[in-house]
């Protein structure tokens, strides 16, 4: 059994990104042939914040390997109610399981977690923090439909508490790829994560916009995100902002025919209704490769005869 954590996109190299996309292809071609690679493995699931399709992608895949889930279910019905702390929390259930997988609102919360326990744990969403698993996916999804490399893509909403932008951000620099950042200036990147993102990639990849219209007809990928109410300190602040940044058939008269549209979902009124059935839609299957890249991140995160991760203590 391998004892590493995934917690940020950060820890993962290009041939980490490369080996897991990889596997879950070939996972994808051919589901029946890992069906019982982790017969005895249990995976607890901690879901801190609402979700349905991390929890359920997680909870499929790890069924499709043979194994099985154990939930903590809602906060409201477990031990955090009587004032149980994360610590305590993980150290009770990693003597259940073999792997943990944690969406928690507060950020940094995967990582002081990790530092309790010795079986996998998987961050699932760190408050507007990071979301690694989901740009696993993400990435996935953009190999498939544009490629990874010569990639324009267009990250727009939610871009200062969106964790998922910001666990895709940091991916993108493993490759060639221009990331243009469209978003109101409140929302924009925090400045954090725009210096680290010119460290790594010279400055040259990324350029911030607060309108989608003339950077449009470049991009090969625009990926959409919902504004996180949930984050807001101040409601009048959401309504500020919300409603800003839709896109409908006619926004994307001007885009390129081979424009991929993806969005992490749930979507709330970001994407029409009406692109749903175009070409360009590829949210849903987005959402579907949640299961074959999970299998693949589990299969690897809890066998002992692979390794990707490097050091989860950066
Ligand atoms: C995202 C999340 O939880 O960060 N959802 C998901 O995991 N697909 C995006 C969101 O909630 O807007």
């Amino acid at each position: 059994m391998r004892h590493d954590h995934l917690i940020t996109s950060k820890q993962l190299s290009r041939g980490d990104i490369e080996t897991v996309l990889d596997y879950a292809a070939e996972i994808d071609a051919d589901p029946s042939a890992v069906a019982d690679r982790h017969a005895d493995t249990l995976l607890g699931l901690l879901f801190f914040e609402p979700s349905t399709r991390t929890k359920m992608s997680f909870e499929t895949a790890m069924k499709r390997l043979g194994g099985d889930v154990v939930d903590m279910g809602s906060v409201d019905s477990s031990s955090v109610k009587k004032g149980e702390t994360l610590a305590d929390t993980v150290r009770v259930i990693e003597g259940y399981t073999d792997g943990l997988v944690l969406r928690h609102p507060k950020q940094g919360a995967a990582t002081m977690a990790s530092e309790f326990v010795d079986v996998p744990l998987v961050n699932a969403g760190d408050g507007a923090g990071h979301h690694p698993t989901q740009t696993m996916l993400d990435l996935y999804t953009i190999r498939e439909n544009a490629g990874l490399d010569d990639l324009t893509i267009g990250i727009m909403g939610d871009l200062k508490y969106g964790r998922t932008v910001h666990s895709l951000a940091y991916a993108l620099t493993n490759f060639d790829a221009q990331q243009h950042f469209i978003s109101p200036e409140s929302l924009q990147l925090p400045r954090e994560v725009v210096y680290d993102l010119h460290q790594q990639q010279d400055g040259t990849g990324i350029k911030e916009h607060d309108s989608l219209e003339g950077v449009l007809p470049s991009l090969d990928v625009l990926y959409v995100t919902r504004i996180q109410r949930e984050r807001f300190p101040d409601e009048n602040e959401y309504q500020k902002v919300a409603g800003e940044y839709q896109i409908d058939a006619e926004t994307l008269a001007a885009a390129s025919d081979e424009l991929t549209v993806m969005h992490p979902l749930p979507r709330v009124d970001e994407i029409a209704p009406e692109i749903d059935e175009t070409h360009h839609a590829a949210y849903f299957e987005q959402a579907h490769n949640g299961v074959p890249v999970r299998m693949a991140l589990l299969d690897l995160l809890l066998s002992d005869d692979t390794r990707i991760g490097g050091d989860s203590n950066e």
